[in-house]
């Protein structure tokens, strides 16, 4: 449970998923000079917008098979999956922010091994983006900037708020993951395999934010979040 005013006990690490690969150049975990930080954070942005970091997991829809769906059904489906790429290139600069001022090494630990499995994420939707035909969204590096800079002023309110910022993002993130499992053609049965992986380890990630001490955001956090949120769904679906 998140508390409001003081925090509970930190678990060891409330990202609890694999350690980073050492294959993985793009974070690592070893002191670094505030110069070293930025290059490294400079680096994650420019992979994220313009390049193709590669999934560690292998990609859950690998098990469906590609139905072939009609051109309105396409469309529809490519524009909810631009979306949550989207939606994973805003995660990546959250947590990259969040990171890059986060008080406590082991926060900052965390969020950086969060980001690493938030890249399968990303991969597994531009994948499925190409096989639909479609790309990615235009506007990529002003999502990227814009969570970045979101980021930074969430982890500059402290760990406790840093953590409860994670909270807030990864549930708005679950309730929205499942409104595109609704709405997704019922053919797109690819699509809906990476969902459904994907909201899993969201809910994984805002639990484990929880018990690591997250404080509750205040109104009107929550609401600007959301309001922000919708604005980007609104666009990424055609840009
Ligand atoms: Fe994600
Ligand atoms: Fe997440």
């Amino acid at each position: 449970m998140a508390t409001a005013g003081g925090s509970l006990p930190r678990a060891r690490h409330w990202c609890n998923i694999r350690p980073i690969p050492s294959k993985m150049p793009r974070m690592t975990l070893r002191t670094l000079s505030p110069l070293d930080r930025l290059l490294v954070d400079a680096q994650n942005a420019l992979d994220t917008v313009f390049g193709a970091p590669p999934a560690q997991r292998p990609n859950p829809a690998a098990s469906e098979a590609d139905v072939v769906l009609d051109e309105a059904e396409r469309r529809h489906a490519a524009g909810l999956m631009r979306i949550n790429h989207v939606g994973e290139v805003c995660a990546q600069a959250l947590y990259v922010g969040q990171a890059a001022v986060a008080r406590d090494p082991a926060t900052r630990a965390d969020l950086l091994r969060a980001a690493a499995e938030e890249t399968d994420h990303l991969a597994w939707c531009a994948q499925r983006l190409a096989e639909l035909d479609s790309r990615p969204s235009l506007l990529n590096p002003l999502w990227y900037a814009g969570s970045y800079a979101i980021g930074l002023a969430a982890g500059l309110r402290g760990d406790g708020w840093n953590l409860g910022f994670v909270v807030e993002t990864e549930r708005q993130v679950e309730a929205h993951l499942d409104e595109h499992l609704q709405t997704l053609p019922e053919a797109d049965l690819r699509s809906r395999q990476i969902l459904r992986t994907m909201k899993a380890d969201e809910a994984r990630h805002a639990d484990n934010a929880e018990q690591a001490g997250a404080r509750i955001l205040p109104q009107p956090v929550p609401a600007i979040m959301a309001a922000a949120s919708k604005l980007m769904k609104a666009v990424a679906y055609r840009l």
